[in-house]
């Protein structure tokens, strides 16, 4: 049974419940996440966004709106105000979503606040376009990892799979045919910045035709990246209207969006995290050279935030007695993926401020109108409680993500053997 198919059924049955009983108020669906879709065109109009009407919705609108319903992975919100990416309205949203073009009618506290979103942790999916649009604030190319460089093919071409193991790709094989039209990809594109899925296969298409300026071959057609603390996932796909009925492109699109909010289930690790996983699981390592880095003041700072047999500071769980009650691949897991498991007390906040800025850490004390926050280095910040205009718990861990690959394997794997020997927790 498919969730919308339940939501069905659910409603009947509290209808009959209201019947009988007008005082019974049917208890409210599990709350989606939230997914924020613009679609405005400040250049080139896509057929696929063209409203008939101004209230009816394009192709793309309706058809995420249905995707996010039929999947029951999110409620789709089309806009095309700016005013939506004001930050209090904003924070209401797990993802935002792009297919948009030219230079978009944001003011620069807009603009500054969809940027923040995403870095503080939230999400945000390009789709085709959404490279095509905002040239004149380079930060939002970084974000989304690549300009449109043209679109030298628009025919039946190969698609290879990279990631067969992702959760936007794993449905698609090795490769698939699919007509289209491909974009190229300049600057910020760089293969080594970002996660490819997807790319073109080229062996039987005419790369040296007119408009052709990568000489790389490096045709890259979806992605992933971090940007932040956030995530983001891009397909270059989605120009033609039938690949929006496309059932290979649909499931491409909740994957990626799945994956960008973090939902359970998605892979947590980037690739090469997955190889320190691997390596760590597979070599002992040298607990006496793990004690060293996790003190280290050049290292990954585990100190900083970690108290082990009285030394140390209070910002993550002591761990003196870590070994006792986690395995090592859990104890992997929580340095690999900090935000997929988040310790119970130890959780962060989001706080706007009253100037507009942003803080994140988590909370130590509180009192005396002062908040005492830990950042994501482990250093404290004192906060008047009066500069607060409203904070949120977030679910990313204050322990970044990517201590571990900063260390070589071997080294990660000493780390790990140390904290294997913590097997007598603190008295408290
Ligand atoms: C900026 C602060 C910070 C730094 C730096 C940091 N951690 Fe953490 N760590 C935390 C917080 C906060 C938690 C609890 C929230 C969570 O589960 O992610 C945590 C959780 C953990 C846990 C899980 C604890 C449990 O009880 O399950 C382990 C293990 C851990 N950290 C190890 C490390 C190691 C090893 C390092 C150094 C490579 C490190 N941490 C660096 C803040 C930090």
């Amino acid at each position: 049974m498919n969730a919308l198919h339940g939501l069905v059924l659910l409603s009947a049955a509290f209808g009959l419940v209201a019947s009988s009983s007008a005082r019974i108020e049917p208890s409210p669906p599990p709350p989606a996440h939230r997914v924020l879709v613009y679609t405005l065109s400040a250049g080139f109009e896509h057929d696929v966004v063209k409203r008939a009407k101004p209230d009816e919705l394009s192709l793309v609108e309706q058809a995420l709106v249905d995707l996010g319903r039929a999947s029951g992975a999110f409620e789709a919100v089309p806009t095309r105000d700016a005013s939506e990416f004001d930050p209090e309205k904003l924070a209401r949203y797990d993802l935002v979503v792009f297919y948009t073009t030219g230079e978009l009618p944001l003011t620069e506290a807009q603009c500054r606040s969809l940027l923040d979103f995403v870095k503080n942790g939230g999400a945000f999916a390009g789709v085709h376009c959404a490279t095509d649009t905002f040239y004149a604030v380079p930060e939002y190319g970084e974000m989304v990892g690549a300009y449109f460089d043209g679109h030298p093919w628009h025919e039946k071409v190969r698609v290879k799979v990279e990631d067969r193991e992702h959760v936007a790709t794993k449905h698609l094989g090795e490769s698939f045919e699919i007509t289209d039209e491909i974009y190229q990809f300049k600057a910020p594109y760089e293969r080594s910045k970002l996660h490819v899925l997807t790319s073109l296969d080229t062996t039987n298409l005419d790369t040296k035709r007119d408009g052709v300026h990568r000489t790389d071959g490096d045709f890259a057609t979806s992605w992933t990246k971090d940007f932040g603390r956030g995530r983001v996932f891009y397909t270059g796909l989605g120009h033609r209207p039938e690949v929006w009925k496309d059932e290979r492109f649909l499931r491409m699109l909740v994957g990626g969006f799945r994956w960008a909010m973090r939902d359970a289930g998605t892979a947590t690790l980037s690739k090469s995290e997955a190889e320190y996983r691997a390596y760590a699981l597979e070599n002992t390592g040298d607990p006496k050279r793990g004690y060293e880095l996790f003190r280290k003041p050049s290292g990954p700072m585990c100190i900083r935030c970690h108290k082990v047999n009285g030394t140390g500071a209070d910002v993550g769980p002591d761990l003196s007695g870590i070994a006792r009650d986690d395995s090592r691949e859990q104890i992997l897991e929580s340095i690999l993926a900090p935000s997929s498991t988040i310790e119970k007390g130890y959780e962060a906040v989001s706080i706007e401020l009253t100037n507009g800025t942003q803080a994140f850490g988590r909370v130590l004390e509180e009192g005396d109108g002062m908040v005492k926050l830990a950042d994501t280095n482990g250093e404290m910040r004192m906060i008047p409680a009066s500069d607060i205009a409203s904070r949120v718990t977030s679910n990313v861990s204050v322990m970044p993500q990517g201590l571990a690959t900063t260390l070589s394997k071997p080294e990660f794997a000493d780390l790990l053997s140390y904290l294997m020997t913590l097997k007598v927790p603190a008295v408290k």
